[in-house]
């Protein structure tokens, strides 16, 4: 059924070229952590929302959690403001200033905080006259700007593009970046460089994105709802010539939050919004309240097996490899590596919503896999562990509707089952190419 309709893998390598990009030690896997965008906007009411507006109070209890409830123990390391934290003036040197009421204790302070728990500091700014909410933006204060959030212990830096000229984005954001270099304190640099150029109807140089930016949104806001999640996996699948190659150790393609937990997805499209930001090579930014999420939902964001495919130290951005009457499959090299031959993570996606689960059948070979040694073959949310299974050998996969099957096939490569002409792994085949019939 597949076999025409694949493009195999080795098309998909020969893509990804080496580019030059930031090199400043950083986000050498995706970025992990919490932002609070998504779930919490610009809530700024603490007189009578005071669990959920915009303040101190949100971010330390957000660190406590994420230490508490084990998403530190997983890989969550960043606690990230967003937009609307700041008073609406600069102080009378120019300086950024937190809102007095909602964050009374300073930013330095929130920092020392974030850092006493182990956990790193993320910070919101805009390359523009104002950020998107209306307060200061850092044109004209790019030097004073770095420098506060330096003397602040900032570990990440996100820039927004609000109320700038996006032609002038291929000046000012290196610009930014320069001025964050200097500053001596390493800092992670989200960017939102091409998104802003791309509504503009401008052709983004991604060479100099990923010379100048850990991290860049290239598409819109992430919204509470399956629509949304499912324009954003279209639109990384339809621009993956141009997207997939940027991507590599210290520099990422972001397609924006994770908003599994909130209101808007079911249980079967979270898990899909999940395995496929870890396709994408995406970083891991949940923005959720952590102190109501339920139990279902954080094992979702807390599953290891899909948070190492995302974090797999080859940084290799997967891809779509096929989508045909609502029936995806997307394909990202990972390790371990042997010769010639890359291991896989391979996510079934069913788009369709005709009620019942889809069968989808397929072979490792029609997929791209030839390792003739064979591959193990797991899958990352079932504890069904599949064994070692041949390239010819044909599985089936049952995905459900708006749902998701996430495989790992490791090259078989053990120690002991190296493959060599004279050992009985055909036979091994056979037996489990049966039990797939
Ligand atoms: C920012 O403000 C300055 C000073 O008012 C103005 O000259 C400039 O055009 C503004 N830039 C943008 C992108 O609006
Ligand atoms: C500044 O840039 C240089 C050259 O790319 C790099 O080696 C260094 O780590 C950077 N320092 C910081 C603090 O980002
Ligand atoms: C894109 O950026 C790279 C690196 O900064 C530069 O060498 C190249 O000339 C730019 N390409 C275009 C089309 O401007």
């Amino acid at each position: 059924m597949l076999r025409n309709s694949l493009r195999t893998l080795c098309v998909l390598l020969s893509l990804a070229t080496l580019v030059p990009a930031l090199e400043n030690g950083l986000a050498r896997t995706p970025p992990m952590g919490w932002l609070a965008w998504e779930r919490f906007r610009c809530n700024t009411d603490c007189k009578n929302d005071p669990d959920n507006c915009i303040s101190d109070r949100l971010f330390r209890t957000m660190t406590d959690i994420v230490v508490a409830e084990g998403y530190a123990a997983v890989g969550y390391e960043y606690i990230n403001v967003d937009d609307c934290w700041l008073e609406k003036e600069r102080d009378l040197n120019g300086q950024l200033v937190p809102d007095r009421e909602r964050f009374p204790y300073g930013m330095k302070s929130l920092s020392d905080y974030v850092h006493s728990k182990g956990l790193k500091f993320g910070i919101y700014e805009d390359y523009g006259n104002y950020t998107c909410a209306g307060y200061p933006g850092i044109l004209g204060y790019l030097e004073i700007d770095a420098a506060t959030f330096a003397s602040w212990d900032v570990d990440y830096v996100k820039l927004d593009g609000c109320y700038s000229h996006p032609v002038d984005m291929d000046r000012g954001y290196p610009e930014f970046g320069f001025h964050l270099n200097q500053t001596g304190k390493h800092m992670i640099y989200s960017c939102s460089w091409p998104v802003y150029q791309i509504y503009a109807g401008m052709q983004p140089n991604y060479t100099a994105i990923a010379e100048h930016c850990n991290l860049w949104r290239n598409f819109d806001d992430i919204q509470d709802s399956w629509a949304s999640v499912e324009s954003i996996i279209d639109y990384y699948g339809n621009n993956q010539d141009v997207i997939v190659p940027n991507a590599g150790p210290g520099h990422w393609n972001d397609p924006d939050m994770l908003i599994i937990g909130n209101f808007g997805l079911s249980y079967e499209q979270s898990k899909t919004q999940m395995a496929i930001w870890a396709i994408l090579a995406a970083p891991l930014l949940m923005s959720v309240d952590l102190r109501t999420i339920r139990p279902e939902y954080k094992a979702i964001l807390q599953n290891k097996k899909i948070i190492a495919v995302d974090q797999d130290p080859l940084g290799i951005q997967g891809r779509r490899i096929y989508k045909h009457k609502g029936i995806e499959i997307w394909a990202r090299p990972i390790t371990p590596v042997y010769q010639n031959y890359y291991s896989y993570a391979i996510a079934f996606v069913n788009r369709r919503t005709d009620g019942t689960p889809s069968d989808v059948s397929v072979t490792l070979k029609e997929l791209g896999l030839q390792y003739p040694g064979g591959y193990r073959v797991e899958d990352l949310y079932e504890d069904v562990d599949y064994g070692i299974l041949s390239p010819q050998t044909k599985i089936k996969v049952k995905v459900n509707p708006s749902g998701v099957v996430i495989l790992r096939c490791n090259l078989n490569i053990d120690d002991g089952f190296r493959y060599s002409p004279y050992s009985p792994l055909n036979q091994v085949f056979k037996v489990r190419q049966n039990s797939f019939k």
